[in-house]
């Protein structure tokens, strides 16, 4: 079974519409799809309980106490996180989980803050103790603005405790289209084609990353 994690302490930087769009896109391409919400906000959990039933099946996968309860048969798990998610919770889910995507914001605040996660994360490798594949991705970028290339820029150079680049992997535009989409249950590749076709074309590299070797544990 494939299984994404997406995480970042930071609050509102868009793990659930990464979650959800990446749920979307398994769903859209026939996989049997499930999504686990471990944030009592449940946001994912609300954005599949208003899933239209015309859409491609996605699974809901409880989570008690910390523990995914996975449907049967699923081939994607993608897990919604909680902001503020730290030690051992953070642990118990990055157990299960092959690969980390990681969303980011174009704030200076936001960089250094994800730079401390980063350790943590690798302080942590004992307990999750496999070669998890971890990425970044910007989300809500106003394109052409500095603050836009700075956050390029900085991605682009992060190292891993390792010595290793961490890989960036795509920049998703700030647009309405993210926010009609998710009011009906749908995810951008389910959305107003015409007006997401520049959206998708920004996905597309994380879709290829997602699909590729590159983003499995070595
Ligand atoms: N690229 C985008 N363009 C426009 N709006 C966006 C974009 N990404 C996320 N949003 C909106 O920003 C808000 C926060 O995003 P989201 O809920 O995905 O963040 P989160 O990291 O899950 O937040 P939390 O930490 O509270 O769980 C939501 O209303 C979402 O629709
Ligand atoms: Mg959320």
């Amino acid at each position: 079974m494939r299984s994404i994690l997406v995480l970042n302490p930071k609050g509102g930087c868009g793990k659930s519409t990464f979650a959800t769009n990446i749920a979307g896109y398994f769903a859209t391409q026939g996989k049997r799809v499930s999504l686990a919400d471990c944030d009592p906000q449940q946001s994912s959990r609300d954005w599949l309980s208003i899933r239209p039933e015309s859409a491609a099946t996605i699974k809901s996968a409880s989570v008690k106490a910390g523990k995914i309860d996975v449907p049967r048969r699923t081939e994607v798990l993608i897990i919604d996180t909680p902001a503020a998610l730290h030690g051992q919770k953070l642990a118990n889910y990055a157990k299960v989980s092959q690969t980390i995507i990681m969303p980011m914001m174009p704030s200076p605040m936001d960089m250094r803050a994800a730079e401390r996660f980063i350790d943590e994360l690798f302080s942590l490798r004992k307990l999750i103790n496999r070669k998890i594949k971890v990425a970044t991705v910007a989300n809500r970028v106003r394109e052409d603005t500095i603050a836009a290339a700075k956050l390029e820029n900085y991605l682009d150079k992060i190292k891993l405790p390792t010595g290793h680049k961490l890989p960036f992997i795509t920049m998703l535009r700030a647009t309405q289209n993210y926010i009609k989409a998710a009011e009906r249950g749908l995810s951008i590749f389910e959305f107003a084609p015409a007006k997401t076709a520049y959206d998708r074309e920004q996905w597309e590299p994380l879709v290829r990353w997602l699909n590729s070797v590159r983003s499995m544990p070595g």
